[in-house]
């Protein structure tokens, strides 16, 4: 058997050799080498060397106290010695029976009925077949069809990429997509000079009506990605096109699909981005956050409405989706822990402390010429660096680590989504050597 790596080198070769690694071109990793990890502690990640970064990305979005956080270390081990795992088809057991309940008690009114997946993608696939099999359990089965927004990111699996408006994720793929329309996003660095996001976003949501009216009867539902638009390079947009949204989807008989895969678990500052707009979906979309970054885990909550068009003696009424690991015991035990803690610690307003500190000190990487567009939703940060570089993701994520910063930009948009147990002390070395990094890439 291989003995572990304990070199920085001896893994990297032997991964080049074993694993084709995600969204990935391998042959560019022969430039840009991969970064071998060995362990991680708080918001740090560490090679064999003990060389650090700062994981200003959350590992793709998904951690919220830290690496190794021992509050949800010892959750998971507990459990361990309890149950790893049971089928959730016919059988339950009491982690995901207390997730169920308190994720009833925390979203937006109205939703409940928690159906589990394991990553987000599958989440995304849920809700679509959920959604379209109650147009047909209700007498409706041309409503088959789905809207999203402009430059939209639901998943890559086939039916979340065709609600997916990423070319570079979707075009090889094509002949195997039904592809859904979009319709204009309010994302507003879009806005006319002098329009307000707020005027913008409204009128955005004409065009959507325009859309609803037209079409109405061959659609099942409207996915969105309430607030901010990550994949789309953190597109950040005001709550009141989500109250429209709301609105027109109520009045043309559609369901509002909101996809807080990325944005919930108070990432927007607000436990789910929906409650800025004063609004509950129809479905509402859970992963990543959920576990604290720990172990795959997805949910779809819905009304009481769709559950019981679901709820008869035929078995093909029934919604029939599983996965294997639906609503694993390790998985939910993390997701509890990460409640535990959001409780315990009223992370929700130490959050709002920190994103105000952070913006007080963030200042003169605002005011760099090279910085356009800076904003901010809760805890997410995003800009956009003017940069004569064309690889100039490349060259930040490579010149990040040099200065310890793990830093992941999409195209020339630079974005911080940290772990919310960043440090003051951090966020000052994030600023002071982000500023180090867009000075020698302008
Ligand atoms: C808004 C949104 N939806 C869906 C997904 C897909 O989640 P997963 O990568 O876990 O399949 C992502 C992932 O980044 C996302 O940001």
């Amino acid at each position: 058997m291989q003995q572990p790596s304990t070199s920085n080198d001896d893994l990297v070769s032997r991964s080049l050799s074993a694993v084709w690694h995600p969204c990935s071109q391998m042959k560019q990793y022969e430039t840009f080498p991969l970064v071998p990890i060995a362990r991680g502690r708080g918001a740090w990640l560490y090679d064999f060397d003990n060389k650090r970064y700062l994981d200003t990305v959350s590992s793709w979005w998904v951690n919220l106290f830290g690496h190794c956080n021992p509050r949800i270390n010892a959750a998971i081990r507990a459990q361990l010695e309890t149950l790893e795992h049971v089928m959730l088809a016919g059988f339950t057991h009491e982690p995901v029976v207390q997730l169920s309940e308190r994720l009833r008690a925390l979203a937006p009114l109205g939703l409940g009925h928690c159906f589990y997946g394991s990553d987000g993608a599958s989440a995304t696939e849920i809700a679509l077949k959920m959604s379209a099999h109650y147009w047909r359990n209700t007498g409706k089965p041309d409503k088959t069809q789905f809207i999203s927004l402009q430059n939209s990111y639901h998943g890559e699996t086939l039916g979340a990429l065709s609600v997916t408006d990423v070319a570079l994720f979707r075009d090889a793929y094509g002949a195997l997509i039904r592809q859904q329309a979009t319709v204009v996003s309010p994302d507003w660095r879009n806005a006319e000079t002098g329009e307000t996001d707020e005027a913008f976003a409204l009128r955005c949501a004409e065009t959507l009506e325009i859309h609803l009216q037209q079409h109405h009867a061959q659609l099942a539902a409207f996915i969105i990605e309430p607030l901010v638009q990550g994949a789309a390079g953190m597109a950040m947009y005001h709550p009141v096109y989500l109250r429209r949204a709301r609105e027109l989807c109520d009045q043309y008989g559609v369901h509002l699909i909101a996809d807080e895969i990325a944005v919930g678990m108070g990432r927007t500052g607000t436990m789910f981005a929906c409650e800025q707009g004063g609004i509950s979906p129809d479905f509402l979309l859970i992963s990543k956050g959920i576990t604290g970054g720990y172990l795959p885990l997805s949910i779809v909550t819905t009304t009481d409405d769709i559950y019981q068009a679901f709820y008869a003696d035929p078995t093909a009424r029934g919604f029939l989706h599983s996965h294997s690991y639906t609503g694993n015991p390790l998985a939910c035990r993390a997701a509890l822990a990460t409640l535990d803690i959001f409780e315990e610690d009223d992370v929700l307003n130490a959050n709002r402390a920190k994103a105000d500190y952070f913006n007080r000190i963030a200042q003169p990487l605002r005011e760099h010429p090279s910085v356009k567009n800076w904003r901010n939703t809760g805890m997410i940060w995003a800009f956009e660096v003017e940069s004569m570089h064309a690889d100039f993701a490349q060259r930040c994520f490579a010149l990040g680590l040099q200065h310890e910063l793990l830093l992941r930009p999409m195209g020339k948009t630079v974005y911080f989504m940290p772990p919310y147990i960043i440090s003051e002390e951090e966020m000052q070395l994030l600023v002071t050597r982000t500023l180090i990094v867009i000075e020698a890439l302008r």
